[in-house]
């Protein structure tokens, strides 16, 4: 019988890892830094954390530069499970609209309703949502196939 096949870490740990992420943000205007931590498939792990701008409009939310890291790091395809933490208190941060956006282009290339672990900057607080739900009757890459 073959090993049963490592699950990777635990929603706690890759918490942890958002959370992390989100001290290393560049957000001196808003003062409010997110985190995100994106695990493929296979357990591999990346992080991001948001980058603002002078020019405000040009901001990075955490989210999107976690999933171009993933991008390169291991392929949208085989994103599995998202966790996002921000601020500083009990508040419980979840996906902008334009992220929830990012997110269901690698929740349909991967064809799986990608779970995204919603965390407080405080880490005491925690939603466990799926893209589905986020951002539900979406359009995405599906929606331009054939
Ligand atoms: N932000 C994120 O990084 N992700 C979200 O899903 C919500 C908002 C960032 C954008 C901006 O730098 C700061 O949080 C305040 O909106």
């Amino acid at each position: 019988m073959p090993e049963p096949k490592d699950k990777g870490m635990t929603d706690e740990e890759l918490i942890e890892l958002a959370r992390a992420a989100a001290s290393k943000a560049y957000a001196p205007y808003s003062n409010f830094q997110v985190g995100c931590a994106i695990e493929s498939v296979d357990g591999e792990v990346v992080t991001g954390a948001n980058m603002e701008n002078a020019c405000y409009r040009l901001g990075v939310c955490a989210e999107q530069s976690a999933l171009a890291i993933a991008q390169h790091q291991f392929g949208l395809d085989r994103v599995a499970r998202i966790a996002v933490s921000g601020g500083t208190d009990s508040t419980v941060c979840t996906p902008c609209g334009g992220c929830r956006q990012a997110i269901l282009e690698a929740a349909q290339l991967s064809g799986r309703d990608v779970e995204i672990l919603c965390s407080s900057g405080d880490g005491s607080a925690v939603e466990r949502h799926t893209i589905s739900n986020l951002i539900p009757h979406g359009f995405g890459p599906a929606n331009l196939a054939g």
